[in-house]
């Protein structure tokens, strides 16, 4: 279906923007036999970690893939609280995480998204194209997105500016006539480093604001180009672009 409408593209992040990581809680608790404020706090510090390494291997000039870097950070999260599960604990605890729910918001923005003729959402992730498919498969949204952009492709990890610039060049990988410029790709993402990320590079970004806190970030001067409550206030704002 063509568009008079030039093309706009929606990188959607997957961790805490289309699926929700503070709900592993609910499996780590009878998992590792933990009541529910232990178990919170710690999903909240394998998120930290998890995040925390990706910057860290940056920094550094490695790279591991994000379920190797994952699968550590719980590690480290564990022994923080002196648990050390044994490896069959580890293994329903990461395929827990390859099972998050999708927010509720998730299937039904991301359908009326792939109606709108000029646009285009493709998945745009640190994970891996095995831990995206998963998780997308448990949440049923894998038909919604034809293409997805991973951080394996080019080994580095968000916020690295290669990364947003090779997501552009691989938006416009894709045969069309004309290109769409890094200011009509859209990253929507729920995690603030992203979004600054992504604007430091050019493109647009799109802050999933969930809380409604408001925008607090301070690492630099860059924000984001709008600010949504959920998924379903995109599908309007991208019908006005
Ligand atoms: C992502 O999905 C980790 O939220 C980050 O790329």
């Amino acid at each position: 279906m063509s568009s008079s409408k030039p093309k706009h593209v929606l990188a959607f992040d997957i961790y805490g923007t289309i699926l929700d990581t503070s709900s592993i809680a609910a499996a780590l608790q009878p998992l590792l036999a933990v009541d529910a404020a232990t178990a919170a706090q710690l999903s909240q510090l394998w998120r930290r970690y998890q995040l925390e390494y990706t910057w860290r291997l940056n920094s550094m000039g490695t790279y591991e893939p994000f379920d190797v870097v994952t699968r550590r950070a719980l590690e480290h999260a564990l022994a923080e609280h002196g648990l050390a599960p044994d490896a069959r604990t580890l293994a329903h605890a990461m395929a827990a995480y390859s099972r998050l729910p999708a927010f509720a918001d998730a299937a039904p923005a991301l359908h009326a998204l792939a109606a709108l003729p000029h646009v285009e959402v493709v998945v745009f992730s640190n994970g891996t194209e095995e831990m995206v498919t998963a998780a997308l498969a448990a949440g049923a949204l894998a038909p919604r997105a034809r293409r997805m952009f991973l951080a394996d492709a080019v080994r580095t990890y968000k916020p690295a500016r290669a990364l947003y610039d090779a997501l552009v060049r691989f938006v416009n990988s894709d045969g069309a006539e004309d290109d769409v410029p890094a200011d009509r790709v859209w990253l929507v993402s729920g995690n603030p480093f992203d979004v600054t990320g992504a604007r430091s590079a050019g493109l647009q970004a799109i802050w999933v604001d969930r809380p409604g806190r408001g925008w607090v970030d301070r690492a630099s001067t860059f924000e984001p180009s709008t600010v949504v409550r959920g998924l379903g206030e995109i599908v309007d704002f991208v019908r006005s672009l």
